[in-house]
């Protein structure tokens, strides 16, 4: 397994551009199974997770080609198979949003269970509760999940949605487009990617309003056609890299991102005294001496995001004080500050998911770990903030979701090469 070096302790300077979001790519790439048309995708990241969503809809019988980087033109070609490959979902949580495009056109889908980053139980359970409602019959057989409707389709149904789900709800969107009536989603998520994703399909005949409050209202449709659409600048990159700026103290500026998709972590970190300067479609941090320290509690958007929770812990390790750290979407994703306390961090785990950090601790570079795509963000954070040499294995999970990071961190000046073993 490929590690990263780097050789910390130093400030960062110049630029870096934010590529496209990974959570809004991958979604598209499911809605190309609702149309026979072909869906041409710009800024698309080129990342291990929308690598093996290709891999998937290729053996579906969709044709994925990069026409160039971050170009992809995706086709479905004739039959479309509803069965989903035995050995790729289990790597991808996101597999799932596809049951929702096949149950709608196709009548069917059947998949092993969808596995992902080990972030904390992941279960399905709100998605067969959804396809049940809107007429779906469920079955679990050997370890595969089977959805069947019959030859009318999916009825339009009004769902609650007990917790706020993003994939929930956009597969929910994905099915409902094509239903058979009206669908009511209550307690819809809200993040940006979602309404993004409604505009495409608006623009190509599907009829959704709401998105971006927490009512969606979804008129079925009979056909949807496709076109070209952009993916939107990915705002946990743009997090990642604000907290390394402000972890290293340097003078950052983070280019092609929405700032308005980050609000709620600007205003905290404002709030603590950090300094920047905010453009349409840029940040520029700046080096700072004294910032107080931060209580922050994850949220569904426009809350503190849980993907930004692990890289901001290691800028907290650098405040003096004590902030603290409330989890509250997923059950194991503070585990990874072990790694931290190793390389010099005080940081103390009260319950699984609320720790506090004693700040201002000076790290040391150490042998470490990515255990998963957020974390492994973290570490490379803290690898940068660490004086010494800081190994991190295992950094597949990294290249899931962060395109050829080593590289466009070496052009800010962080000395990190990849060693391939
Ligand atoms: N949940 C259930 N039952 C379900 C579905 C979800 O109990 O059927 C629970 C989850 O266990 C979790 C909570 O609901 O505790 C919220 O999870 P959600 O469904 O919103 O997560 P997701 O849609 O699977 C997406 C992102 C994640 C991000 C979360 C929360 C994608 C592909 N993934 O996951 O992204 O953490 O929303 O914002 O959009 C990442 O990019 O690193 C990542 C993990």
């Amino acid at each position: 397994m490929d590690k990263f070096i780097i050789q910390g302790g130093h400030q960062l300077r110049g630029s870096i551009t934010v590529h496209g979001a990974k959570n809004h790519a991958l979604k598209m790439f499911a809605a190309s199974l609702l149309s026979d048309q072909p869906l041409t995708l710009r800024n698309v990241p080129e990342i291990e997770d929308i690598f093996r969503l290709a891999e998937i809809l290729q053996t579906l019988g969709v044709v994925v080609t990069q026409k160039r980087h971050g170009l992809y033109q995706l086709t479905p070609n004739g039959t479309i198979k509803t069965v989903l490959p035995e050995k790729l979902v289990p790597r991808l949580r996101a597999s799932i949003l596809l049951t929702g495009p096949l149950l709608a056109r196709y009548h069917t889908v059947t998949l092993p269970h969808p596995g992902g980053c080990a972030i904390g139980k992941r279960p399905i359970d709100l998605f067969v509760n959804a396809f049940q409602a809107m007429g779906a019959r469920y079955q679990l057989k050997k370890g595969h999940h089977r959805f069947t409707v019959g030859d009318k389709g999916l009825c339009g149904t009004r769902y609650v949605f007990p917790i706020v789900s993003v994939t929930g709800t956009e597969t929910l969107i994905l099915a409902a487009v094509l239903a058979n009536g009206r669908t009511i989603i209550v307690n819809a998520a809200r993040e940006p990617e979602i309404v993004a994703l409604a505009e495409y399909l608006n623009q190509h005949g599907a009829k959704i309003r709401g998105v971006g409050t927490s009512t969606v209202i979804i008129d079925g449709v009979k056909r949807i056609t496709a076109g070209v659409a952009t993916i939107i600048p990915d705002r946990i990159e743009t997090l990642s890299f604000l907290f390394l700026a402000l972890a290293t103290k340097s003078r950052l500026t983070i280019t092609q991102c929405q700032p308005n998709h980050v609000e709620v972590p600007l205003q905290l970190l404002r709030d603590c005294g950090a300094k920047f300067t905010v453009e349409e479609s840029s940040i520029t941090t700046h080096p700072w001496k004294r910032l107080k320290p931060l209580q922050v509690v994850t949220r569904e958007y426009p809350g503190f995001p849980t993907d930004g929770q692990s890289p901001l812990t290691v800028l907290l390790t650098q405040i003096a004080g004590v902030s603290s750290v409330m989890e509250t979407i997923y059950a194991d994703r503070l585990f990874f500050t072990d790694m931290l306390n190793r390389m010099g961090a005080n940081i103390q785990m009260h319950t699984s998911q609320h720790i506090t950090i004693h700040g201002g601790a000076k790290l040391h570079g150490k042998m470490v770990d990515s255990p998963d795509l957020r974390a492994g963000i973290a570490m490379v954070i803290a690898g940068a903030v660490a004086t010494g040499r800081t190994e991190i294995g295992n950094i597949y999970q990294i290249d899931r979701g962060y395109e050829s990071i080593d590289e466009r961190l070496r052009s800010i000046g962080l000395n990190i090469t990849r060693q391939a073993s």
